[in-house]
């Protein structure tokens, strides 16, 4: 299986506005060149823009477990999609939610048909976060996110441990990882571990080239 790679821009100044449409091409360039599904996550006030302009998948940051109606400030599945997004992060380590929050976001999304990524922070919460049906989890140690480091590295059992329990709740759930990833060979580390790709930012996001950054972490795949 191809790995499927997730580009989360964050608040990232270098992924803001137009920043978001210059990565999203090279996302798109770099994923047609090398066969892998890579996705990205723009802020909320970007999604159309993007969206619009790249033919990638675009992923929300977030997603609120609410209808249509009485609701100021939320972020509302409806609109996400009709946005032009296919999935949306949910629970990520820096907007996290509670656990019945987790699980409304995860039943409004599918009902507007969106892919959901729930965000975890170790083993024990990644097990819950299948329990929840989700097509993915991504699990990311809080203290490794922005570090450079690669979760790969300096944490693998998180990553095989979360594969684990994953298997043992629901099958079809498929496991992310991520935090400090930037290069091929973490890549390739997140895939040995059992992950089926990665979630990552900075590492791209900061790069003094974007797309040269993506061409090197899809290198060894
Ligand atoms: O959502 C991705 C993330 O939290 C990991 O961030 O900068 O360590 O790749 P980073």
């Amino acid at each position: 299986m191809k790995p499927l790679i997730v580009l989360n821009l964050k608040t990232y100044l270098e992924g803001t506005g137009e920043g978001a449409v210059r990565i999203a091409r090279a996302c798109k360039e770099v994923g047609g060149a090398s066969g892998i599904e890579i996705a990205i996550a723009p802020q909320f006030c970007d999604i159309y823009r993007v969206a619009s302009q790249v033919d990638v998948p675009v992923y929300s940051q977030h997603l609120d477990g609410v209808g249509a109606g009485s609701f100021t400030g939320h972020a509302f599945a409806k609109c996400i999609k009709d946005a032009g997004a296919v999935g949306t992060l949910i629970n990520h380590s820096e907007c996290r939610l509670k656990l019945a929050d987790i699980e409304a976001s995860v039943t409004a999304a599918k009902g507007e048909g969106l892919r959901t990524i729930i965000c975890t922070n170790n083993i024990a919460t990644t097990a819950a976060a299948a329990a929840l049906g989700p097509d993915y989890v991504a699990v990311e140690p809080p203290e490794l996110i922005g570090s450079g480091i690669p979760v790969s590295k300096a944490d693998p059992e998180v990553v095989t441990g979360s594969v684990a329990a994953v298997e043992r709740i629901d099958t079809a759930v498929k496991v992310l990882c991520g935090a400090g990833i930037s290069k091929g060979e973490d890549l390739k580390a997140a895939i040995e571990l059992g992950s089926v790709g990665v979630l990552l930012a900075s590492g791209i996001v900061k790069a003094k080239d974007p797309k040269a950054a993506l061409e090197d972490l899809v290198s060894l795949i």
